[in-house]
């Protein structure tokens, strides 16, 4: 049995807050986010900007994850742990992050592109966004999961792009985690969207196998032939005739 929440509009408004406040940090990553600066020194920016603006971190300790922000570079797909790895020309670099604002969570991810990198690394990151926007246009209440999987999985395959099965979406709200998995690939979910709801989209597609595998670190998940993988993700709510983006621009 699924248990999905129907959000109240208390809830929505927070979760708009969190939202905001989560733009607002990638806004400030944003200034930093150059060749020579420590992924461990970007964490630190991230953590006391959250704070500071009457936020939480919500990764910070959350089953033993170490930091406020995942940061994933290149062929990294996720939860990387911020480090002294120093960010370089011709990185692409993942920004995971999840706040959380009265106890109301905003998950969000942007891939940046550092400096000059081939044109299909480009593609790789432009076109992530875009499976983002193909599966987010399926979403208005009487839609199902399944609709927003295929669009994203179809997206990716027109553009020759491989998608991973093993991390997907998920509900979010007073949880980082809630139901329903939002997968980027056809799982036959026919689960319905209901107004009220809030989901993360989060398509993580990379440029060559689809497969993955978990580093010794226990978190870091990397693609098993080493070429690049790209993430984008938003928190949205589901609305009457459509949807509205939590963590927009
Ligand atoms: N943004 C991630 C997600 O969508 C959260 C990082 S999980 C953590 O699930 F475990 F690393 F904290
Ligand atoms: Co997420």
């Amino acid at each position: 049995l699924l248990m999905i929440s129907i959000k109240s509009e208390r809830e929505i408004e927070l979760m708009r807050e969190a939202g905001k406040k989560n733009i607002m940090t990638f806004k400030e990553i944003e200034k930093y986010l150059k060749p020579g600066i420590t992924t461990k020194k970007l964490d630190t920016i991230v953590h006391d900007f959250v704070v500071k603006n009457g936020c939480v971190p919500s990764t910070l300790g959350y089953e033993g994850y170490p930091a406020s922000v995942c940061i994933s570079v290149n062929d990294e797909v996720v939860h990387g742990i911020p480090g002294n790895r120093v960010i370089k020309d011709g990185d692409i670099v993942s920004v995971d992050l999840v706040i959380s604002y009265k106890g109301y969570h905003a998950d969000a991810t942007r891939t940046y592109i550092i400096g000059d990198v081939p044109d299909d690394v480009r593609d790789l990151v432009e076109n992530t966004k875009g499976a983002f926007y193909a599966g987010v246009a399926c979403v208005k209440e009487g839609a199902r999961i399944r609709d927003i999987s295929r669009a994203i999985e179809k997206y990716a395959h027109d553009h020759g792009l491989s998608v991973v099965e093993e991390l997907v979406g998920h509900g979010i709200g007073a949880s980082m985690h809630e139901e329903p998995d939002v997968p980027n690939f056809d799982d036959n979910n026919m689960t319905k969207l209901k107004a009220g709801m809030t989901i993360a989209i989060e398509p993580m597609l990379n440029l060559g196998s689809k497969k993955v595998y978990l580093e010794d670190d226990d978190w870091t998940v990397r693609t098993i032939d080493g070429k690049p993988s790209a993430h984008y993700e938003n928190t949205v709510l589901v609305t009457k005739d459509g949807y509205e983006i939590l963590t927009g621009e």
